[in-house]
């Protein structure tokens, strides 16, 4: 029988999740199909009971559902920790298991850029979803982390939860710390489209050996991107990787297959030129 797997979002309809999955399942013959479900905050508990009576193989969650979707898992540690989840897994028959892939993702991008992170200076810009996924990994493989935020309050909070973390504003502090830094990544909303002359890093607060990662996939190549490119940076990453890595370990926890990562990056950067 057809296996079904899908997203619960709101809204969801631009999602690439269907597109990436779909054709992870063409390229290696399987009899599924990935679709998105638009959900409200009231309606995530029924959704997710829902679908495992449905017989639902595997979900992702995503804005605004990250969170409150951790009420209706056994989450696994670090994504308890994060307090989020992007993916449900329905496999064991019993309560869902929740896991955030979108740390996974991240790290499996910077550690094929970078190498060994344990040790690593990393300045990270934003304190919400995206950078708590990556702060809780980085934190793990024992990164010296600074998170700068517009909110400072909030990096501060963030920090107080990891184990070698401090936090800053956007002010001055930022240059400076980012010329101390061996990785800079970008986890704001700051430069995504139709707002993609915005950065909040240029090109001479960067030096030519940190790493540059924005988070941001669309467009492809950000503002902050062709930035660090004008200062002469030599490893710069952006949000596609990301994006199919944390995909990859989703379809690779339910389905126990190979992802087809070369397959389903080709089918996001389609699906964003077409955009
Ligand atoms: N590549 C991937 O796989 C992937 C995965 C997840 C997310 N993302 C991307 O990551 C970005 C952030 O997503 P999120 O889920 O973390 O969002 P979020 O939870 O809403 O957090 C937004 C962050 O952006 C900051 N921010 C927003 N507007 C700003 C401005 N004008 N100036 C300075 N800071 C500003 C916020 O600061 P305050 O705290 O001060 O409000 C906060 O830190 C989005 O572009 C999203 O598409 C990519």
């Amino acid at each position: 029988m057809k296996k079904i797997y899908g997203i619960l979002g709101d809204p969801v309809a631009h999602s690439l999740s269907p597109v990436m999955h779909n054709a992870a399942f063409e390229e290696l013959g399987m009899d599924a199909v990935y679709l998105a479900f638009r959900v409200s905050q009231n309606e995530l508990e029924d959704a997710i009971k829902g679908a495992k009576s449905l017989g639902i193989a595997g979900l992702n969650v995503t804005i605004p559902l990250k969170e409150k979707a951790l009420l209706f898992v056994d989450a696994e540690e670090v994504a308890r920790r994060i307090g989020a989840i992007n993916t449900v897994d329905f496999r064991t028959g019993g309560t869902p298991v929740g896991y955030n892939t979108d740390g996974i993702g991240s790290i499996r991008v910077l550690k094929e850029t970078v190498g060994e992170l344990k040790g690593k200076k990393v300045l990270i810009i934003g304190a919400g979803g995206a950078a708590k996924a990556i702060t809780f990994y980085l934190d793990l493989k024992g990164a010296k982390v600074t998170i700068a935020n517009r909110t400072k309050e909030r990096a501060a909070q963030l920090a107080s939860k990891l184990s070698n973390a401090d936090a800053i504003g956007l002010d001055t502090e930022l240059k400076q710390q980012i010329k101390t830094s061996d990785i800079l990544i970008h986890a704001t909303s700051v430069g995504m489209h139709p707002h993609e002359d915005a950065t909040l890093v240029t090109a001479d607060m960067m030096h030519p050996d940190l790493v540059v990662f924005d988070v941001v996939y669309n467009p492809m190549e950000t503002k902050l991107l062709k930035e660090a490119k004008r200062a002469g940076v030599k490893k710069i990453v952006n949000g596609v990787k990301m994006l199919v890595y944390q995909g990859a370990a989703s379809f690779e926890l339910w389905t126990k297959e190979e992802p087809p990562i070369a397959v389903m990056e080709k089918a996001v950067t389609d699906a964003l030129a077409c955009d």
